[in-house]
């Protein structure tokens, strides 16, 4: 294994002093910051890409994000940065190197793995996704009937499920207007049911989208999704059918599919950071070739971003800094995501992947215990739907929730307001600002009072406020904005990772439940005994064997 990034980060130096500092911002108010301070609002604020960041609003002064780069500096994160990007093995438990950012180089550029530019493969690949989904776009491709495709469903979860899910939502408005994506994940028969209900075989094409090929839950549904296609249009039809994206030619030859219709992808690539590999055909198919080719360039637009600023200007960074500052120093357990933007109404899921299965961890890289906190746990909801429902403990609970707030100036489309003179996306861009607004400032109980108030009603009204956010801009949702908030979020997640001194490139915690389900699979089906089980799975294996139907 290649050294750890650091190790002791909370005897440094640098940790210390920001533990000193941290009473003066624990006791302050951000009504206080920007009271005195009014160049405050515009001047935390980072530029990336077409992204525009507003992070005054967080639980800082101006000294902390200084403090909080000297650290990161301190313990070598634009090192460790600059040895994943160069493709080093930084996936130490795997040794493996990292290399998402290869998959968005231009082909001119060049990328050595092993004494051999990445960079020719991945064009390669993006070549013949492009002319598959050219053929499928125009109709050139035809199922075994000789009709035209117009459903195409990915078969897959994780990695291989949540991006391309949440991109095709995304890009609602670039999508072929005669083929619709669908998305089937869940070993759940419900999930592919659901999905194949009303759609007609002879113009279904699945891919079967898995890195290992080896996933119990992808493989038993491309496996009832062959049985479906075949049953009505006979095994010669699979080739025409089903296509594949992994990194396991062995397995997916064995599964049945051509090797010819494999779209492959390499161990350097993390599942959760997947999407900009094969892994993102689905959403080529459903904005063509030239829009993916937009997406790619606008994660490469924040990959040169991340690798070039310096630390106190670079976007990812700052956001990084900010998730471990209330993770370590306010306990913060949650982070909210809250997309402005119901296209994006996916983003917190593939968000939770990115960020919880890549830092979810408690072992350094030197495999001695973390001394510090890890991820928070991310979850939300697109806005103004959020703010009828979990707003409220937002507002007035007793839990610090940071939350990241997601606008664009221009909709993907308007309708007019209930006067018939207004646009209802500038209702939506005003509730953003409300929301953050009175997170950060609230109402004070003279301010209430001043309303005329009853007195015994004023505890209750009381906003407390000095809640913090951040707010990302971007001028419109489109392929290229998405890939850019996607890099955006990628890179933040190494910061955290690179601070704790975790490889946030593993999954080990997910092993032992897969294993256990394909053991505990045979008992629950009856062929092998419940004996030596615990007393409680025991249990609810005779409740289940015996209550279920025959
Ligand atoms: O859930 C664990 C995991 O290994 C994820 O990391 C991955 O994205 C997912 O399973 C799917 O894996 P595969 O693409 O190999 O089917």
């Amino acid at each position: 294994m290649t050294t750890s990034v650091h190790s002791d980060i909370t005897t440094r130096l640098e940790w210390l002093n920001l533990q000193a500092h941290f009473p003066d911002v624990a006791t302050g108010h951000l009504r206080g910051y920007f009271d005195g301070d009014p160049a405050r609002g515009g001047d935390l604020t980072v530029t990336a890409g077409d992204l525009f960041i507003d992070y005054s609003l967080n639980r800082i002064d101006r000294r902390t994000l200084r403090l909080l780069t000297e650290l990161a500096s301190a313990v070598g994160i634009e090192e460790y940065r600059d040895r994943m990007l160069d493709g080093a093995p930084v996936n130490t438990t795997e040794n493996r190197a990292v290399l998402h950012t290869a998959l968005r180089l231009p082909p001119e550029m060049e990328l050595l793995v092993d004494g051999r530019s990445v960079v020719p493969d991945v064009h390669r690949v993006l070549g013949r996704m492009g002319d598959f989904t050219d053929r499928l776009r125009n109709g050139q491709w035809r199922g075994a009937t000789g009709q035209r495709i117009t459903t195409v469903v990915n078969i897959g979860i994780g990695g291989s499920d949540l991006g391309p899910r949440m991109a095709c939502q995304a890009l609602r408005n670039f999508t072929h207007p005669d083929i619709r994506v669908k998305f089937v994940s869940n070993v759940d028969p419900a999930d592919l049911l659901g999905t194949l209900d009303g759609i007609d075989p002879a113009t279904t094409l699945f891919i079967v989208a898995s890195k290992t090929f080896t996933t119990i839950e992808t493989l038993t549904n491309a496996t009832a999704a062959r049985s479906w296609i075949t049953a009505q249009l006979g095994d010669q039809a699979v080739p025409q059918h089903f296509v594949a994206v992994s990194t396991n030619a062995v397995e997916v030859a064995k599964f049945g599919i051509d090797p010819t219709n494999m779209f492959e992808f390499w161990d350097w690539v993390g599942g959760r950071y997947s999407i900009s590999s094969a892994i993102g055909l689905p959403v080529m198919v459903a904005i063509g070739r030239e829009a993916f080719g937009e997406f790619l360039s606008g994660m490469h637009t924040i990959d040169r971003h991340f690798a070039e600023a310096p630390l106190e200007a670079n976007a990812p960074v700052i956001l990084g800094l900010l998730g471990f500052w209330y993770s370590n120093f306010f306990g913060a357990e949650t982070r909210a995501v809250l997309p402005y933007a119901n296209d994006l109404a996916r983003f917190p899921a593939y968000l939770q992947q990115l960020a919880m299965e890549s830092n979810g961890k408690a072992v350094q890289t030197n495999g001695e215990p973390v001394d510090t906190s890890t991820s928070a746990i991310w979850w939300g909801e697109p806005g103004t739907n959020g703010q009828h429902a979990f707003y409220q403990l937002l507002h007035q609970g007793t839990r610090l929730v940071p939350t990241d707030f997601i606008g664009f100036a221009e909709p993907a489309e308007d309708l007019l307001t209930i006067d018939g003179d207004g646009s209802m996306h500038d209702i939506l861009i005003s509730n953003l600002l409300a929301q953050r607004r009175v997170l950060a400032f609230g109402r004070t109980s003279d301010e209430i009072t001043a309303h005329g108030v009853p007195t015994d009603l004023v505890p209750h009204k009381v906003m407390p406020g000095n809640r913090p956010s951040t707010t990302i801009l971007a001028p419109k949702l489109t392929p290229n904005t998405l890939g850019q908030m996607i890099a955006l979020y990628e890179h933040q997640v190494f910061t955290e990772g690179a601070l704790t001194n975790i490889n946030s490139f593993d999954q080990w915690g997910v092993e032992l439940g897969k294993e256990q389900a394909l053991q505990l699979h045979s008992v629950v089906s009856g062929r092998t005994s419940a004996a030596g089980l615990d007393s409680s799975t025991a249990s609810i294996v005779e409740w289940y064997q015996s209550t279920r139907p025959d």
